[in-house]
This record gives structure tokens, sequence and C-alpha cells, in this order.
């Protein structure tokens, strides 16, 4: 008799990081024996039906305001991807996810945080900016629920730094890049959504390597004048950027969030290992290799 195959239920699956887990789940040989319950709000819209699925990938509706529901809805989950996007409402999500996956049995559940200085100050350094601080307390609460849990839930929390996805064509991310620049000569930490994907991935193939523990992911460290260079040998233009005022209006009027997050890069800042995230997981993008595989989209505006 064939064993049973496990389920992935995987949140903000049409987003960058749970598009990215699926992609590395759906790249692994017959979805590593996973079958991936892809969450969003709506089936129907156009970023789920691009989502690639297979035979044992399905795209199915669920909202994080109402956990519960989604694990009565789906039956029997052995592991669970979690990631919310910033609001007032993360840290309530992030916690009732912890929750309803405990109540439900989950085997192996995956924290999508954020880095808050390395892995020695990140679990003591919850950070005046706001959504590092709910990243926080979920982490806090879900280490705490889940050595409670009758299941023996193990975890992983993934600390991602900045992602190189930031930078958009759009006045996004010419507001990041400008925000990048005012830094100076301060270094800012980036990794590439698609390695953060790869590696949450990897935690569920292979959950005895991931057992409780958070791991900082970072793929290059530098300013924006120093990525400048290379954006403009890949693209063949400098990296557009918005006006000056422009993104210091947007950090001034928006300073709980972006304000005080630049604050924060500028005065603390990421404590992630660079040489040691190559290391362990060889293949990780630089800014060098995410240009040049991004270039594209600069070169056809
Ligand atoms: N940007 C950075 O540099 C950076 C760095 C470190 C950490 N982070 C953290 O990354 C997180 C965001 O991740 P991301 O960029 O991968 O997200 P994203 O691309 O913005 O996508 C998030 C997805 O979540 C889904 N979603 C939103 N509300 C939901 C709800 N109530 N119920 C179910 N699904 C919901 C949406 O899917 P549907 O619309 O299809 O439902 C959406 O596609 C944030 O917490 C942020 O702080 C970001």
């Amino acid at each position: 008799m064939s064993t049973p195959r496990k389920i992935v239920l995987v949140t903000g699956a049409t987003g960058k990081q749970g598009g990215a887990l699926i992609q590395g789940l759906l790249s692994a040989p017959d979805t590593a024996g996973l079958n991936i319950l892809a969450v969003t709000r709506d089936a129907s819209s156009p970023r789920a039906l691009e989502l690639g699925t297979n035979f044992n990938v399905a795209i199915v509706q669920g909202d994080m305001t109402q956990p519960e529901a989604m694990f009565e809805k789906f039956g029997p989950i052995w592991g669970v991807y979690s990631v919310q996007i910033n609001s007032d409402a993360e840290e309530q999500q992030g916690k009732a996810m912890v929750d309803a996956a405990v109540a439900h049995g989950v085997q192996h559940f995956v924290y999508s945080s954020g880095d808050r200085g390395g892995p020695e100050k990140s679990p003591v350094n919850p950070t005046k900016v706001k959504n590092f601080a709910a990243k926080y307390r979920v982490e806090k609460h879900l280490e705490e629920k889940a050595a409670a849990s009758p299941q023996n839930m193990t975890y992983t929390i993934l600390r991602p730094v900045t992602f190189f996805e930031n930078l958009t064509t759009d006045i996004h991310g010419k507001g990041f890049a400008r925000m990048w620049e005012q830094m100076g000569a301060k270094k800012l930490q980036f990794v590439s959504t698609r390695d953060i994907g790869r590696i949450a991935a990897d935690s569920f193939m292979h959950p005895n390597n991931y057992r409780n523990i958070a791991l900082t992911l970072a793929g290059d460290e530098l300013t924006q004048p120093e990525a400048d260079v290379m954006f403009r040998a890949a693209v063949g233009f400098p990296m557009p950027m918005a006006p000056c005022p422009m993104a210091s209006t947007v950090k001034f009027f928006l300073k709980g969030t972006v304000g005080d997050m630049f604050r924060w890069f500028e005065l603390e800042g990421y404590g992630g290992d660079v040489a040691v995230c190559h290391k362990l997981y060889p293949g990780m993008k630089d800014f060098q290799a995410w240009i040049d595989e991004n270039k594209g989209k600069w070169l056809s505006i």
C-alpha cells in the first residue's frame, strides 16, 4: 500500500514568497511527494490562474481572517506555510494561523518573518518598526505554542532581508531605489524571493534539517551606487529613481512604517551573513545574478 501524500497549505500563494515556494515544490520530482493547497482569497483572479499547477497542486479559496474555516474545509493538513502582508491585522492573523495549525494537528509549520539584526539580535529585538515588531511577537507565539502542542509541532522561521523584487519598474520601485540611494554609504542587505521559496520548499522536503530553527536569509549587501554600476552595465542606463523630495515625503508621511524602516536600516540594519548563506544554499542570488536575470523588465520599458 502506498503512503498517503502529505498535504501542505501555502498561504500567500499568489504573492512573491508563497508563489516562489510553489515553484520550488513544482520543480521537485513529483512535488517531493507533497500535495499542495495554494491559498488565495479569489481562485478566479488572474494571479491565481497564472499559478503553475499540476496533479499535486490545487488552488483553493481561503482567508487568513478565518483560518479555522480553512482547516475545517481542507481536512488533515501536514504542513503550513504562513506569510502575512503588512497591515494592522498582521500579528493577529499570524498568531491565528499558528493556533489553528496546532488545533488541527499540523506537524511542520514554516513562518515567513523578517530579519531584525541577525541570528543573535532577532530573537531579542522587536525593533520600533511596526511590522517587524508584529513578526517578532508572532515568532514568540509560534515557539511557545509549538513547544506546548500535543503533536510536538516543529517549525522553521525564515527571516529574509529586503527583497530584490522591491526594485520594480513602476513608481514604487523607483521610490524604493531613491530611498536606498538616500542611505548613502550604508549598505543594505537583499535576498531574492525565489531563494526564499526554494529554501521554504526544502524545509518541507527535509523538515528534520530545519527543525525548530530560525534562518536569516541574505544574498547580497551593497549600497545603491554600488548596485547602480551593475545595473548600468546590464541595462544600459542608470537605475531609475523617484525624485528626492518625493522619497523624503513618503518617508515623512509614512513615518510609522516606511520611514521607521529606513531609519532602522540606517541606524541598525540587517545582520545576515551573506557568505554563510551562499555556502549553505549554493546558487543563491547576489545583485549581479538577479539583475542579469531580471534586466528584461527594464529593457522592455
Ligand atoms: N518586501 C520586502 O523587502 C520584505 C522583506 C522581508 C519581509 N517582507 C515581508 O513579506 C511579507 C509579504 O510577503 P510577499 O511580498 O511574498 O507578499 P505579497 O507578494 O504581497 O503577497 C501576499 C499574498 O497574500 C495574500 N493575502 C493577503 N491577505 C490575505 C488574507 N486575508 N487571506 C489570505 N490571503 C491573503 C494575497 O493573495 P490573494 O490576493 O490572492 O488572496 C497576496 O497575493 C510582509 O509581511 C513583509 O513584511 C517583505
